[in-house]
């Protein structure tokens, strides 16, 4: 009965798809100008009226093509001849200069005349690279995080593309996970609120803006959390932590009408993602209200064979489809199998017809078919004011961790420079990952602007680079360096990995400074010269030995086109550096996964725990302290989230909250003082954290909820004021809804996750 049934359904809808295609082809085969008199055609129709009119035109065939992505580097006149047929919706990374005559096949040769969505990778710059990702979210600066994304659309759209798979908003906790530099960081709400400002910048004020190119949020979700900082390993986050830490920054991206997902590459708790229903589907779209569409990553809905999820490709492309992966990135697995598992009953018509709709509305808001060519002119690539907002982005996202004896800004006083160090002069490694258009011909290197700088101000610079690369060990050059260093008044080092070392699949298990860069700097430590670290890298670095040596120390994540400049002017105190750590600086790579904002244990620090140097041998099994640290390391990292150090001199003080008691509706206005002591003027990132004391299920210690850039200056004082809704206090509660609950809250000001000027405030009926 039940193979009856499953026989019958299959006639059926093979009937019904025969009947859709003939109807189709046979009332609307369209010569050019009735294709541009139909309905879909008429901008004065809603989005949804277009939409609903060109869906009931197109054959089974054609909404399946829409599914269908593929990568442009195949052959051209084979790609031309998918694309005439209606096969292809969309383009991952096409060769550049062929965007419009892609287009124009679309739109001229196809049946309706679709325009395709031309996506590529524009992660932080398009031509004019921007600090990576990671960088960015060290300005703790929407705005420069908004203009980046914005300028990145303008360049990106002179080349044709209108789409890309940026924000990049996984909350990464692990630095071993080379994919780190791509993300904003360990925190929920940073990284939401930089995907809000990415959202905005890629996507313009309107999407049918001619700069304007639709955002793909990724990777939904949680692949950030892959085991042992493993590229494309398992997870396990459950449920709550789910949603209390790895999908706001998506949920934010959706409200600010993101037009794309891509489904993540690791499967968490057994499902993978581009087969995960409950999150594509239950959340995403049913408590979400989605209405764009879902990409799966490259390849990833054909590994689910490899994940042992799926017997085939067949297998693989259902589980795909029923799960809400509505396009593939470029297996071709839709296109060979969708119409046969239509026509078996085993996906729905709704099920494509979901991700058809998403598509082509995304193409209608983007204004497509209106505009599908390039309609910006070629000269705003690299466009002087782009290279500005680049090297002020660069500028604001260095973060100070040390500067012992106000060794930086380098004074008058100062008469001769050495520079040396790998990445001194380091055009490609300073654009760090993900570049597939950043030209290293453009880079201006820490040697070029720091000469300029000193060109400027008579000071003379040496320069010996030491080392040829970081994974460099032949020290060839090491001797000529230490040498130089007896006629500097001051030894500048530019250190820590090359691009390659961090990104997709560039994963690490010891994050020491690579090659001979430790000796380096011992040995210029050993000059006793001062001595100034320059950190550029993709990740936080284990570099407690090298500050240790140095007397500052200024870590720059990979800072793009501009960032030699960037660092001169810091260098030289043209502006104060004013970044914050977007990720906890662990002291060794045995203290992963450490970030601030974790869960309370039974067990917390008491202080008096005693370490392997005090445990006398032959000692019993005693239980040392019982509570949760290591023996033989500081339980601390080495800097805190949210930690940076400026010219200034700032202090806190005075905190207050307007009242001690709040309602559920209530907004809470929170202050304190903040006060510059030092002889510079400076900006501080003043930062908001806040701690449930008690809830029915285990919150955080602490975690951020407002964060705000104040500029002072010197001797200046100033009230910072937050407003903070008591309904931004509320949490995943133990029925997995978002529940507030009344009680009694912690809450600080201050300029890092480890501030300590703290009042209380409760919330009542
Ligand atoms: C990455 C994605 C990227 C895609 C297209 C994949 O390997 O995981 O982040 O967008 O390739 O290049």
């Amino acid at each position: 009965m039940q193979r009856f049934s499953t026989f019958a359904k299959s006639i059926i809808m093979k009937y019904i798809i025969l009947t859709i295609s003939l109807a189709a082809i046979q009332l609307f085969s369209v010569t050019a100008k009735e294709k541009a008199a139909l309905p879909y055609q008429d901008v004065s129709l809603t989005v949804e009226e277009r939409v609903a009119d060109l869906m009931s035109r197109m054959t089974i065939e054609e909404k399946i093509g829409q599914l269908n992505q593929r990568n442009g580097y195949i052959d051209a006149e084979e790609l031309r001849a998918d694309i005439r047929r209606g096969n292809i919706g969309a383009f991952v990374n096409g060769r550049s200069g062929e965007a419009d005559e892609m287009q124009r096949v679309a739109v001229e040769e196809s049946r309706l005349g679709i325009p395709l969505l031309i996506g590529r990778d524009v992660i932080h710059g398009f031509r004019t690279i921007f600090p990576i990702p990671l960088g960015q979210a060290a300005t703790f600066d929407t705005d420069v995080a908004k203009e980046g994304a914005r300028i990145a659309a303008r360049e990106a759209s002179a080349e044709g593309v209108n789409w890309t798979f940026a924000p990049m908003i996984d909350i990464s906790r692990d630095a071993r996970w080379g994919r780190i530099a791509e993300s904003c960081g360990e925190d929920t709400y940073l990284a939401s609120e930089m995907a809000r400002a990415m959202v905005r910048g890629f996507q313009g004020d309107t999407l049918s803006d001619p700069t304007s190119i639709g955002a793909c949020a990724k990777h939904f979700v949680g692949y950030g959390a892959s085991e042992a900082g493993r590229d494309y390993n398992t997870t396990n986050i459950p449920e709550r932590q789910m949603r209390q830490t790895y999908l706001p920054p998506f949920r934010t991206a959706v409200d600010e009408g993101v037009v794309s997902l891509m489904t993540a590459f690791n499967e968490n708790d057994g499902i993978p993602m581009s087969a995960n229903r409950h999150l594509l589907t239950e959340i995403l779209r049913d408590e979400w209200g989605f209405d764009g569409f879902t990409v799966s990553d490259y390849n990833a809905i054909q590994e689910l064979i490899s994940h042992g999820l799926a017997a085939d490709r067949r297998h693989a492309a259902a589980l795909a489809l029923s799960a809400g992966t509505d396009m593939d990135m470029d297996t071709r697995i839709y296109i060979e199998n969708a119409k046969d598992l239509l026509e078996s009953g085993e996906i729905s018509m709704e099920m494509i017809d979901r991700g058809v709709a998403g598509i082509l509305r995304t193409k209608f808001r983007l204004g497509l078919f209106e505009n599908p060519y390039i309609r910006t002119s070629h000269d705003v690539i690299y466009a002087p004011e782009h290279l500005e907002a680049a090297r002020k982005a660069a500028r604001k996202s260095v973060v100070m961790l040390k500067n012992d004896n106000s060794t930086l800004p380098l004074t008058d006083g100062c008469r001769t420079v050495l520079l040396t160090g790998p990445l001194s002069d380091a055009k490609y490694e300073q654009l760090g990952t993900w570049i597939f258009d950043g030209e290293k011909e453009h880079t201006v290197t820490l040697r070029e602007g720091l000469q300029q700088e000193c060109d400027r101000r008579g000071i003379r610079l040496i320069f010996e680079t030491a080392m040829t690369y970081t994974r460099d060990t032949t020290k060839l050059s090491l001797e000529r360096a230490i040498k130089a260093a007896g006629e500097a008044d001051v030894i500048i080092a530019a250190v820590g990995e090359e691009s390659i070392l961090s990104g997709e699949a560039h994963c690490l298990s010891d994050l020491n400074l690579v090659g001979g860069q430790r000796a380096l700097i011992e040995q210029l430590a050993a000059t006793r010269k001062p001595l100034v670290l320059i950190v550029m890298a993709g990740r936080p670095l284990t570099i407690e030995h090298e500050a240790e040596m140095s007397d500052a120390v200024l870590y720059s994540f990979h800072p793009g086109t501009m960032g030699g400049p960037a660092l001169a002017d810091l260098i030289f105190g043209i502006e104060s550096p004013s970044g914050k750590t977007p990720v906890t600086f662990p002291r060794s790579v045995g203290q992963i996964p450490i970030f601030y904002n974790h869960n309370s244990t039974g067990r917390p620090l008491r202080g008096d725990e005693l370490y392997i140097e005090d445990i006398p041998p032959k000692a019993e099994n005693t239980f040392l302290g019982c509570t949760s640290y290591w023996l033989d390391i500081e339980p601390t990292p080495l800097y805190p989230f949210g930690y940076g150090l400026s010219y200034g001199d700032f202090s806190y003080s005075d905190i207050t909250v307007d009242k001690s008691s709040f309602g559920p509706d209530d907004t809470i206005v929170a202050s304190a003082m903040l006060t510059n002591n030092g002889q510079y003027a400076a900006e501080e990132v003043v930062q908001l954290y806040v701690r449930d004391q008690t809830a029915s299920v285990v919150r955080p210690v602490k975690e951020l909820k407002r964060f705000s850039r104040v500029a002072l200056q010197p001797g200046e004082s100033r009230r910072v004021e937050f407003r903070l809704p008591v309904a931004e206090l509320s949490f995943v509660g133990i029925d997995f809804k978002e529940c507030l609950e009344l009680g009694k809250f912690t809450l600080w000001i201050g300029g890092n996750s480890d501030c300590r000027l703290s009042t209380e405030f409760s919330v009542t009926k």
